[in-house]
């Protein structure tokens, strides 16, 4: 069904879409144009949060056949019941699309990022694509939140199996799930999510990956300690600061294995911070996870494969032990190259999100013949330019660098800006037809908080832009056609600004060179630094960096989730303003102000105000571009046919990616039409630091 409607898609692509009625040098700021229609085809079917998981044992379970065999039987490893927590977590046949399934098979990702190594609590990437997402098991869940209605929110129990408040709800208990155990049979409990807490996210020295893993995330002056071995309390400086739940879940509280971590941190080793870090390198294998799937082999520029967790904590209703599938892939190819595959059927999955692919993919996928199906979500993915607002040191600036943060900070200038970028062509540059939308910056038009009202745009205005520039005082004394600064700065030499972008997206560099071209017209000289995602990410979160390109995270696709990233409220959590060389943040007024609504909302507990201030929010960080918007489009999840159970309407992106959003653990394939896809059948992980999986 899906592929005939995505070949409606097609016809429409035909024609071109007219947004009349909008004056083009209109200069007076005003709501964005309603975006084109855009006919989301996957239809979420919405359910009530407790009909997805719970936790209580159950009368027997199970597991594959050749694990039984050849390990429980030969001793190798304890019967699968013994390997089980008490009370596993158990998903609800209910909310299976396909129900419970049956064992094997193999989920192919391709990825375009490569491994730094395995400490992900000591901020290494594992290459993106949903490696670190199923590796890490969280206190909390919220990716698979898009199926439940927003009223009816609150995360879903994880390694946290219940939490109940203090009275005065200044402090939270949290029950851990008991006798559960990480993938090499060591039992997980309390030590590892206070080792998470004490020595990553609290020692200054180590920041978590994830950019807002910081201990303010949690609130400033939270506290954590441990009561005993499956129970640990936070306490509070508010009341009921329900909105931390969020902050519990991936990426910002998901604990590495303490009794692995621990002897190489520097508190209780001989190593330095920087050894810590890569005491894992991608060739350490067999590292114990919480998560479905370990990593067994890696070969650089290849692949990284990994197999079940023989103590994986989660079962369906029929006491099967998951994952169904055996085995994982990510081949180390590009982000493009994950589309192609996924259309072409050598891979399986990809979150279709480079509008530059669109049109091809949807002609593959809308034949009889494809082999995996597309469909399109809402329009939550969005691209914004930041500004680096840190006068006071974030970075280290050179006088040209300081002198563009000054600029950054005045208001005019990022007018200027905003009105000198015609948002219609950047979108048309990257996909014709009804996908892509104005976005004036702020919250994504796909999110429940979204007020169309309440955003200031600021239409292209070429002239209007050139005159705001002339009033900061920037003019082009040379005769190059670019502006200079005034006499008095950097010698009066051209404006030159760096913007930091991640080479390895198409869209992103289509996207950074479409604004150019663009501020070239305007007379402003934009200069790329165009780095691979690792070293991109560096210079982001170290502050070097003068404008960059981001694609959209989860606080302005869900609000709920990463909130505290949507304004600087303690000294890491912006993405464009963080502390100097004093520890401080150097806020602008209006920057107090969205402090203030966004600290506001993390503790409010009532539904409409909570509305009301995102509605203050959008208005006063669109009415003073806090963010430069550039485009926002839809997405569609590429999935192979063969797969089973993949929740109707599933988002490439909203409190998380589409990767955690399916709950692949919950996959599963039907015998007659499993691949032959497996690369060490009927082997598991073996021992810490051990190559390859075991027989
Ligand atoms: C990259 C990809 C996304 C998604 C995430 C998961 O950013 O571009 O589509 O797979 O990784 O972390
Ligand atoms: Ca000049």
């Amino acid at each position: 069904m899906r592929n005939y409607r995505n070949l409606g898609i097609l016809a429409g692509l035909a024609l071109s879409v007219s947004v009349s009625g909008l004056s083009a040098y209109a200069s007076e700021p005003t709501a964005p144009p309603v975006p084109p229609q855009f006919p989301a085809e996957g239809k979420i079917k919405y359910v009530a949060r407790d009909s997805i998981e719970e936790f209580k044992a159950l009368p027997e379970y199970h597991e594959p056949d050749w694990v039984t065999k050849k390990f429980v039987g030969t001793g190798k490893l304890p019967p699968v019941k013994d390997r089980l927590p008490k009370e596993p977590l158990v998903f609800k046949t209910g909310n299976m699309v396909d129900g419970p399934g049956v064992y094997g098979d193999t989920l192919r990702h391709v990825i375009g990022g490569r491994p730094e190594g395995w400490n992900y609590g000591a901020g290494q990437t594992q290459g993106w694509g949903g490696i670190d997402i199923g590796l890490s098991e969280c206190l909390t869940r919220t990716a698979p939140l898009f199926q439940v209605q927003a009223k009816d929110t609150e995360p879903l129990p994880n390694l946290a199996k219940s939490w109940d408040w203090s009275e005065d709800g200044h402090k939270l208990t949290m029950h851990l799930i008991e006798g559960a155990k990480w993938s090499d049979g060591v039992p997980f409990n309390a030590d590892d999510i206070m080792f998470y807490w004490d020595d990553e996210v609290i020692d200054p020295n180590v920041s978590p990956l994830g950019g807002g893993a910081s201990p303010e995330a949690f609130g400033v002056g939270t506290t954590l300690k441990k009561i005993d071995d499956y129970t640990v309390e936070w306490t509070f400086k508010d009341a009921f600061p329900k909105q931390y739940l969020y902050t519990m879940s991936y990426p910002s509280f998901c604990p590495g294995p303490a009794h692995i971590l621990k002897p190489q941190h520097p508190k209780y080793s001989k190593n330095t911070y920087d050894q810590f870090k890569n005491a894992f390198p991608p060739e350490f294998m067999n590292i114990p996870v919480m998560g479905a799937w370990v990593p067994v082999e890696y070969r650089p520029d290849d692949i990284i494969v990994l197999r079940r967790n023989p103590y994986y904590w989660k079962v369906d209703e029929k006491g099967n032990q998951l994952p169904y599938l055996n085995e994982l892939h990510y081949k180390l190819s590009t982000w493009a190259d994950r589309d192609v595959q996924a259309v072409a059927g050598s891979g399986d999955f990809s979150n279709l999100e480079q509008p530059e692919n669109f049109v091809a993919s949807l002609k593959r996928a809308a034949e009889k013949t494809a082999p995996a199906r597309l469909a399109f979500g809402p329009r939550l993915i969005g691209y914004n330019m930041r500004m680096n607002l840190s006068a006071n040191g974030w970075g280290d600036p050179d006088a040209r660098g300081q002198a563009i943060r000054e600029l950054n900070r005045n208001e005019d200038f990022r007018k200027a800006i905003t009105m000198g970028l015609d948002r219609k062509a950047i979108g048309d540059s990257l996909v014709k037809g009804p996908f892509t939308a104005i976005y004036p910056g702020g919250l994504s038009s796909g999110t429940s908080f979204y007020d169309r009202k309440s955003v200031v745009y600021y239409p292209f205005d070429l002239k209007g832009a050139k005159e705001l520039l002339a009033k900061v005082g920037l003019k082009d004394t040379d005769g190059d056609g670019f502006v200079n600064f005034p006499a008095g700065t950097e010698g009066g030499k051209n404006v030159e600004i760096v913007l930091l972008v991640n080479n390895q997206y198409t869209t992103d560099k289509s996207l950074a060179e479409g604004v150019v071209g663009q501020m070239e017209k305007l007379g402003l000289k934009v200069i790329l630094n165009a780095l691979d995602g690792t070293k991109r990410d560096d210079a982001h979160y170290s502050g070097r960096f003068d404008w960059l390109i981001q694609r959209s995270s989860p606080e302005l696709a869900s609000v709920v989730q990463n909130t505290e990233q949507l304004a600087p409220v303690g000294p890491r959590t912006s993405w464009q303003h963080r502390a100097g060389t004093d520890g401080k943040v150097d806020l602008m007024p209006y920057e107090e102000k969205l402090v203030d609504i966004v600290t506001k909302f993390q503790t409010s507990q009532d539904n409409n105000e909570r509305v009301d201030l995102m509605k203050q929010y959008q208005k006063v960080a669109t009415e003073n571009v806090d963010t430069v918007g550039l485009t926002e489009y839809p997405g569609a999840l590429i999935i192979n046919k063969r797969f089973s159970n993949v929740p109707e309407g599933t988002p490439i992106f909203m409190f998380n990616w589409a990767e955690d959003s399916v709950i692949r653990e919950r996959l599963w394939v039907a015998a007659d039409k499993q691949g032959k896809y497996e690369l060490f059948p009927e082997q598991l992980p073996g021992k810490p630091g051990d190559k390859g999986p075991v027989n």
